[in-house]
């Protein structure tokens, strides 16, 4: 029988000693959510401000989506894809038209979706580009994040997430973010196929691009018969204040109309919160020239395209339209880096905020190596703020899209608090 917790600490000590040492998380045992909040095994009630990396962007068990997967979970979970069902076929009627491609290709993590999307990439260059066998090449960011698979950790330049976990996949290179003229040197090569690149790099601490970097960065490759990857795992369904965050600036309430603002990728690869943190979905997206390279035998999941995760997409991407998160994420990210800022100017133990809709990071001012941020965040949480440190110093803060404007000026309260307590 299954152990009942009765103590955050008991679920702790369970977990340290029958569970892989993986993870590093902060000291709290979380049992419930409900929108932007979260309680724990005491009872007592958190605001999240991490939305398990971007993936509960619609907020936590949200009435919709949960009815949509009980529905669906009492009809038809499973069938592999050897058969057809009658949910998959609708979904991939909705996302396509949703995100403007011809195809899709749905699986289950976003690692999954980085890789299959650099399957295509590799197939499309030797069946369509006509690169010679085995020497495809695909372009990277330097402090990219796309996931923890064998091949996807071969291009990161985390050396904690690869050392010995070598040999690694070949035929990647990798260039500094944000830098076109890199970018140009690079495809210069005839062997690219591709170039695969996060719109904002979430992982690395959001480091937020010039704003013509993504439109330039598409163009370039274009030029080159190279495809443009965009990973929106984390950035995509309206966490940067737009459906997708190569949706730039462009002002059509999150919805892309404007073309000439928003950046077509070739392919784009979306996770997290395409389900609404119920169940995994990944999906990558592209049009029938490049799509049409994979034949039946070639990729697939026992899972990827399964009616229960199907059906739970489309209420999630259903309520981030009908609930106008992105215009939400666009209007209270502005008030939080406005907040945010009266901060940095105000303490020294704050370096900068940055970001884009509800996906922001505030730099610590101390070393990589150094406490400050992780203390920051257990003192956040015992002020009943639940956030993240990624990389040393920086502070990841992403609430749920459901937020009110109120419930973010009393979160940006308890930031200062904790920041006031930490002035030296
Ligand atoms: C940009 C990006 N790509 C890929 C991934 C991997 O997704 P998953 O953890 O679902 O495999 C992540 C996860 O944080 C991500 O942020």
């Amino acid at each position: 029988m299954m152990e009942t917790i009765n103590s955050s600490e008991q679920a702790i000590v369970l977990e340290d000693k029958y569970g892989a040492h993986n993870y590093h998380p902060l000291p709290v045992v979380l049992k419930r959510g409900e929108g932007v909040f979260l309680w724990d095994v005491e009872g007592k009630r958190y605001y999240d401000f991490l939305s398990a990396y971007s993936a509960v962007n619609q907020g936590h068990c949200h009435p919709r989506i949960l009815q949509a997967l009980v529905e669906q979970a009492g009809t038809l979970t499973l069938t592999s894809r050897a058969f057809y069902n009658d949910v998959l076929g609708p979904f991939e009627k909705y996302i396509t038209e949703y995100f403007g491609f011809d195809k899709v290709l749905p699986m289950n993590t976003g690692a999954e979706g980085v890789e299959t999307a650099l399957k295509i990439a590799r197939k499309w260059g030797y069946e369509k580009k006509g690169v010679e066998a085995h020497e495809a090449v695909i372009i990277v960011a330097e402090n990219n994040f796309h996931g923890r698979t064998t091949t996807v950790i071969s291009f990161s330049n985390d050396e904690n997430a690869r050392k010995n976990f070598g040999p690694f996949t070949p035929g990647f290179v990798k260039i500094p973010y944000d830098d076109i003229a890199a970018l140009e040197s690079a495809l210069e090569d005839k062997n690219i196929v591709a170039f695969l690149v996060e719109p904002i790099q979430g992982e690395a601490g959001v480091y937020t691009p010039a704003q013509d970097y993504l439109r330039k960065a598409a163009d370039a490759c274009k030029a080159k018969n190279v495809l443009f990857i965009a990973d929106e795992i984390q950035t995509g369904i309206a966490r940067t204040g737009s459906l997708l965050a190569v949706c730039g600036n462009c002002t059509c309430e999150g919805h892309c109309e404007k073309q000439e603002t928003y950046t077509q990728p070739d392919m784009l690869i979306l996770g997290k919160a395409i389900s609404g943190g119920f169940y995994p979905v990944s999906a990558v997206l592209a049009d029938n020239h490049i799509m049409e390279v994979i034949k039946p035998g070639q990729h697939g999941s026992t899972f990827g395209g399964n009616p229960l995760g199907a059906k739970v997409a489309i209420a999630a991407l259903e309520v981030v339209k009908d609930e106008k998160l992105a215009q939400n994420a666009r209007k209270l990210g502005k008030i939080f880096r406005e907040r945010m800022q009266i901060l940095v100017d105000k303490y020294k133990i704050l370096n900068l905020v940055r970001g884009k809709g509800l996906l922001n990071a505030v730099v610590v001012n101390d070393s990589e190596d150094s406490s400050t941020a992780w203390d920051m965040c257990v003192a956040l949480k015992d002020n009943g703020l639940l956030a993240k440190p990624t990389h040393g110093n920086i502070i990841r803060f992403a609430p749920p899209l459901v937020m009110t404007e109120e419930q973010l000026h009393e979160c940006c309260d308890i930031i200062e608090k904790v920041v006031k307590a930490f002035e030296k």
